[in-house]
């Protein structure tokens, strides 16, 4: 066994936006397990911050005419206020661009460097002769190499999803001014991950976490690992050691920012860092997006073993996620931010930790629409446990004013304890889903049970039996209460103060919290859990399709109509194709003798790629007659042959007619 306090982590946000859905699928578990295992008694500090550094946040920064550090600080409290709203509570939320980040980035990094792990290369680096800079990651655009997608300078987004590292993308196209970057050599700071290739094959054999995380990360480490360019040419960020010119990667410091959270925390708090971060068997439990698996299973691991910290314990991937069955994405509207669209309406926090968490398992991809949103809520929240607790509360205070005398039959302690049993064990296993669908399953057998015993009919003719029957429900439903805290944190306080509970219900253990109500009197109890009706969905999913539509319209090119005089201004005509000559030194171009009826025209036609010669000969083809002549590659050109498409398939009339026909 390991006497250590737990330390839990989640993934650090970029201050260069809102908080939206996809950010909260990884805080919501997370806040959720810390919760649950401080009321089984373990001792956890809950870690994070925001991530300041990296060019995004520069270019954002650009954009918007401030600095990186104001950018920075406007975002972080953004974060730090829209996670209290959402009752995810951290012990500490720091800023990786404060000193104490800086100074840890320094310092470890100097060991690696000491310890010969990193290396000196020269490398290609894009630059933008017009902008006159290195365009390090997100400066960059191009063609990914390995899957010819799309990409961003670091990362392929859109495509494969492999890390890119400096010098690799395609078609480098500067970000900023659109120009076609070009390559220019540059020294830069290598970390020798493929040296740990065996180490790490061993450690995440060991690591615990979920499937998605380590199964991902083994398959990587088995394929090939390169060693990582750790610097970039930029001002903002953690400065190199030894060279003012350059900042390390942003994947460098913001992980380490864990540890600077950890030691700002500490301070503040008069403890010890280090009894989290140094040594053997840590309890350093990382929650994180699937998308950033490979930084925190194998660069971040790495790094610590190179210079000599300890090591993560575990790894909590989340699975992705999707609104209304689309891929989440801001540019088509496919988001739901979580204040303006979610919790300014009104909404209750409660009830999307409530659905984040069992929508479908933590590794999955999680959909969201506001339709399946309403149905379970209604179903399972309040059909299910509200309207256990509710009865139980009420019709103890109908006919007792409170709790009855009486003792809590053997059937529901067991019934409890066996619940909590498993639900600790899906917890250790991160199993979230399964853990709250237990807890509501206990609130389902608490409804039948209610429902077969039916004490109100007792009321008149055995008041004992009913009491009995009250005493066991009231015991559950306050165990309920207890355990759906770390899901519903606000509701169930709410509803902890109905049974007389003056305690924080935050403080209170299941050891605490599951004992048996004395009997009095309880205040009047209130109905907490309220059902969303259709006109609230329809509304709410009103808002995400006008967004999706306006943005939808916004990206198609749209063009302007014309009056059927400015259409009789083009004259169209048939034509016959007398003879045709390849235009020297151009592999696009033919020069054409066409015949329009009264007349021979010389037009000159970008289609040599799709015909030669010998398969227009002959051809009736459609040609605009009134078009000013042109010279093209110094050949007058007079008219324009009619094709389709990117591959010119020419237009021909139907039937025969004869050249020189007007086309009406
Ligand atoms: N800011 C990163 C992202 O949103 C996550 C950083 S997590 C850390 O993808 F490990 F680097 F801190
Ligand atoms: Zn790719």
């Amino acid at each position: 066994m390991n006497n250590r306090p737990l330390l839990v982590t989640c993934g650090l946000p970029y201050t260069n936006g809102p908080c939206h859905l996809g950010h909260l699928r990884t805080y919501v578990p997370a806040d959720f397990f810390v919760r649950f295992m401080r009321r089984k008694g373990e001792e956890v500090v809950f870690i994070c911050g925001s991530d300041n550094h990296g060019t995004p946040i520069v270019v954002s920064a650009e954009k918007e005419g401030t600095t990186p550090r104001l950018l920075s600080e406007r975002y972080h409290n953004h974060f730090a206020e829209t996670f209290k709203k959402m009752h995810v509570e951290f012990d500490h939320f720091g800023m990786t661009d404060d000193p104490t980040t800086h100074n840890r980035a320094k310092h470890l990094v100097s060991r690696l460097i000491e310890r010969g792990y990193v290396y000196p290369k020269i490398i290609n680096q894009a630059y933008c002769t017009k902008c006159e800079k290195f365009l390090p990651d997100r400066y960059l655009e191009g063609i990914c190499p390995h899957c010819k997608k799309p990409a961003r300078g670091d990362e392929c987004d859109q495509g494969c999803g492999k890390h890119l590292e400096p010098g690799e993308i395609l078609e480098p196209t500067c970000k900023i001014c659109g120009n076609r970057a070009e390559y220019r050599e540059q020294e830069h700071f290598f970390f020798r991950l493929s040296g740990f290739k065996n180490w790490l094959k061993d450690y995440l054999g060991d690591l615990k976490g979920t499937d998605n995380a380590i199964n991902y990360a083994l398959g990587w480490v088995n394929e090939d690992l390169h060693d990582w360019c750790i610097t970039r040419t930029l001002e903002w960020g953690v400065k190199f050691p030894g060279h003012e010119d350059l900042v390390v990667y942003v994947w460098v410091d913001a992980p380490i920012g864990y540890i600077a959270f950890t030691e700002e925390w500490a301070a503040l708090n008069g403890k010890d860092w280090k009894r989290y971060w140094c040594g053997e068997n840590t309890r350093v439990s990382h929650f994180i997006g699937q998308d950033i698996t490979y930084h925190h299973c194998i660069f971040w691991p790495a790094m610590l073993h190179g210079a000599g910290y300890g090591i993560p314990h575990a790894v909590i991937a989340s699975g992705m996620l999707k609104i209304d069955d689309h891929k989440f994405s801001k540019s088509r509207g496919y988001v739901v931010w979580t204040n303006e669209d979610y919790l300014d309406l009104g909404l209750s926090a409660d009830y999307l930790r409530y659905y984040m968490l069992t929508y479908t398992s933590h590794t999955k991809e999680m959909n969201f629409s506001w339709q399946l949103f309403q149905e379970r809520v209604n179903n399972e929240i309040v059909n299910n446990l509200g309207n256990f607790i509710y009865r139980t509360l009420h019709l103890s205070q109908k006919q007792f004013g409170g709790v009855p005398d009486g003792e809590v039959e053997d059937e529901i302690v067991e019934r409890i304890s066996e619940t909590l049993g498993m639900v600790t064990n899906l917890m250790e296993n991160y199993d979230f889903k399964g853990a709250v669908d237990c807890i509501l399953s206990l609130s389902a057998w608490g409804n039948t049970y209610i429902q077969n015993k039916e004490p109100w009919k007792l009321a008149k003719t055995d008041p004992s039996a009913m009491a009995q029957v009250m005493c066991n429900c009231l015991h559950l439903a306050k165990a309920l209460t207890l355990l759906i805290e770390p899901v519903m944190p606000e509701k169930a306080s709410q509803i902890w103060s109905q049974f007389g509970q003056k305690d924080n219900i935050c403080k209170i253990s299941f050891e605490q919290g599951l004992t048996k109500l004395p009997p009095g009197s309880l205040p009047e109890p209130s109905i907490v859990f309220t059902k969303i009706d259709d006109k609230m969905t329809t509304e709410f999913d009103g808002r995400l399709r006008e967004r999706i539509d306006a943005l939808d319209a916004q990206k198609k090119p749209v063009t302007p109509q014309i009056s059927i005089e400015e259409f009789a201004k083009v004259e169209i005509k048939t034509g016959k194709i007398l003879s045709v000559e390849v235009v020297p030194k151009s592999s696009k171009l033919l020069k054409l003798q066409v015949s329009i009826g009264d007349e021979n025209r010389q037009i000159v036609s970008g289609i040599a790629q799709f015909y030669t010669p010998q398969d227009l000969v002959g051809k009736d083809v459609v040609v605009c007659t009134n078009l000013k002549p042109a010279k093209i590659f110094g050949i007058e050109s007079n008219g324009m042959i009619l094709a389709a498409g990117d591959e010119a398939s020419l237009l021909v009339p139907a039937t025969p007619v004869s050249p020189g026909t007007k086309i009406r």
